[in-house]
């Protein structure tokens, strides 16, 4: 598989940054609905300190997934209606917004909360702003706001690449598929 994108199939960076980083939100999703509820302990320091570095981490991968891509051709859209073909690229606008919104409400939560902030135990970040009540509960609802909405967006763009897939019969999921092979 080449590693740039092709007339007609996703390359295997754009394919690595797909699947990764849905592996790695799946993650920091589920830790981070995990984590809220336990009670105040060592170890739930410890499972926040986790969540917040896959986040960094997260936010890291959609910095360079978005200059690898500003950097690509797009595949031609196998044969669909217009307003489809826009609806897509809407959508994929969206999900990058999203994917640097959720980590830096997280980061702005964290810096308006008074929290110190390290990626792994390895590099200290620091506060986007000063220790601020009123900005905390306003970054904390966006954060969760925006993990809801990429929720429903990933749902609909997930059903629409197993419609073109199921019901079209196009090449619209094998383009993107982490699988060698044909993708015409
Ligand atoms: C794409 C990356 C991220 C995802 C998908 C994500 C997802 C989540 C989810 C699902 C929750 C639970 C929300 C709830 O209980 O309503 C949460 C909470 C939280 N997240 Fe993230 N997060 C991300 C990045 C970050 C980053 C980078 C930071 C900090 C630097 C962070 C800090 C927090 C904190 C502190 C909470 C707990 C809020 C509280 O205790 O009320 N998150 N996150
Ligand atoms: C099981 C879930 C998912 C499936 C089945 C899926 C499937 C696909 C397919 C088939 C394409 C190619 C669409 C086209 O050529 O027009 C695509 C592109 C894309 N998907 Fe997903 N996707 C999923 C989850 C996600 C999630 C969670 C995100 C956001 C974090 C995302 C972000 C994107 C973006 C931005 C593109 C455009 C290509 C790029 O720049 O990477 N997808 N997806």
């Amino acid at each position: 598989m080449p590693l740039r994108s092709t007339a007609t199939s996703w390359g295997a960076v754009t394919r690595l940054f797909h699947w990764g980083m849905l592996l790695l939100i799946i993650g920091g999703i589920s830790v981070g609905l995990y984590m809220t509820d336990l009670p105040m302990s060592p170890q739930k320091l410890r499972v926040y300190a986790l969540h917040k570095s896959v986040g960094l981490t997260l936010l890291g991968l959609a910095v360079l997934r978005l200059l690898w891509r500003l950097g690509e051709r797009r595949p031609a859209a196998a044969p669909m209606p217009a307003w489809q073909e826009r609806a897509a690229s809407a959508t994929h606008v969206l999900l990058y917004g999203l994917m640097f919104a959720i980590p830096l409400s997280g980061w702005l939560f964290n810096s308006a909360a008074g929290f110190p902030l390290q990626w792994f135990h390895l590099v200290n970040l620091p506060a986007l702003v000063a220790a601020d009540p009123a900005l905390k509960v306003l970054a904390r609802t966006a954060h969760g706001f925006g993990v809801l909405l990429l929720v429903v967006i990933s749902a609909v763009h997930a059903a629409a690449a197993l419609k073109h897939h199921f019901i079209d019969r196009d090449r619209t999921l094998r383009a993107m598929l982490p699988l060698p092979g044909d993708s015409k």
